[in-house]
């Protein structure tokens, strides 16, 4: 536990037992028939900026929705939510959105505690300063840990909360795993908190695949970073430039499914794994999915989690959805 000025806490729980998990992961994704790598590991700080990157494009419309919804009703989800006294924030990032969550809070008169989870040290460490600096007062308790892991390391409840999971990173998750994920949630919300959680919504297959395949090339570098952190932290020897990027909906499951496809038949070692893979010229490898929702089909997985719907917020485009949601026992 780091506490770096008295408003600031940060735990960080990636350890070695993470590392091993790291190497267990890419061992049985990359020696699996179809290869496929966990979106979590896009995020080392270079990745965190490229996410960054992404969210001002033009394509990338669920940033923008998001942060209109949020810039518009605020307000009124903090009074939805209780005016609740502190913000716990899953995948928090840069938390650029979550100022309107934070000013909101801070108007209601309710603000004490925020609470970012990032896998993602760096980002969380300069969030966690710019905000003590813009909201005199808040205390800021982070954790750096897998929050499919670590959700336990949330630190005790004092008054109520609000748990937020915005950008659409819960559709990242594939159904067991995000039933898993949901029912937790659930676990960790008493009487009166409430989960505040962002998802993309079904649209046309013209405006999902360009918001996953910018023309300047952005979501493309951002794909093969992930390769990059397996070079530096598993010894690999990917070459970035025999890779590209693949971005597709697959409008039965309702996702969009980004794939990395070798452009040659080559051999890569991983020297950390002791581990070596062919790829065919041609084969691809999922490194994300990115699910997409509707009202009707949210209300399904909230009603299998043991959480019921208690607000519901879109773009005037309906784009993208912010829905709260209460434990319902
Ligand atoms: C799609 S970005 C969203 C960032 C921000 N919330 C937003 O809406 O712009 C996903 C964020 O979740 C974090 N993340 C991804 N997988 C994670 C995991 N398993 N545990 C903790 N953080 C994770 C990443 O570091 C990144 O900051």
């Amino acid at each position: 536990m780091t506490t770096i000025e008295p408003e600031i806490t940060i735990e960080v729980h990636l350890d070695a037992d993470s590392a091993a998990a790291m190497a267990r992961d890419v061992r049985l994704g990359l020696s699996a028939e179809f290869k496929e790598l966990a979106p979590k590991y896009f995020y080392d700080d270079r990745g965190s900026r490229l996410f960054e990157q992404i969210t001002e494009l033009d394509e990338y419309y669920p940033t923008r929705a998001e942060r209109g919804i949020l810039a518009d009703r605020s307000p009124e989800i903090v009074a939805a939510a209780g005016d609740p006294a502190t913000l716990v924030e899953l995948g928090s990032g840069s938390a650029a959105k979550t100022r309107h969550l934070l000013s909101a809070m801070r108007d209601a008169g309710c603000l004490s505690t925020y609470v970012p989870v990032d896998i993602s040290e760096e980002i969380t460490h300069d969030t966690a300063q710019c905000l003590v600096d813009e909201y005199p007062g808040l205390e800021v308790h982070g954790l750096v840990c897998d929050f499919e892991h670590h959700l336990e390391r949330i630190p005790e409840r004092s008054g109520s909360r609000l748990i937020a999971f915005l950008g659409g990173t819960i559709g990242n998750l594939y159904p067991d795993a995000r039933r898993e994920f949901l029912a937790r949630i659930s676990g960790l919300l008493e009487p009166g908190d409430r989960l505040l959680l962002g998802t993309d919504l079904v649209k046309e297959r013209r405006r999902l695949e360009a918001a996953y395949d910018d023309a300047g090339g952005v979501t493309a570098e951002f794909n093969k970073n992930v390769l990059a952190v397996l070079n530096r932290e598993l010894g690999a020897d990917f070459d970035l430039d025999a890779f590209e990027h693949v971005a597709r909906y697959d409008a039965e499951a309702g996702r969009m499914d980004i794939r990395l496809r070798s452009l040659a038949e080559q051999r890569v070692r991983l020297d950390d794994l002791d581990l070596e893979v062919a790829f065919d010229a041609g084969e691809e490898m999922r490194t994300e999915i990115s699910s997409k929702f509707t009202r009707d089909g949210l209300e399904a997985i909230y009603a299998e989690a043991g959480l019921g719907l208690a607000g519901w917020f879109t773009d005037p485009a309906a784009d993208y959805a912010l829905s709260l949601a209460q434990r319902v026992d």
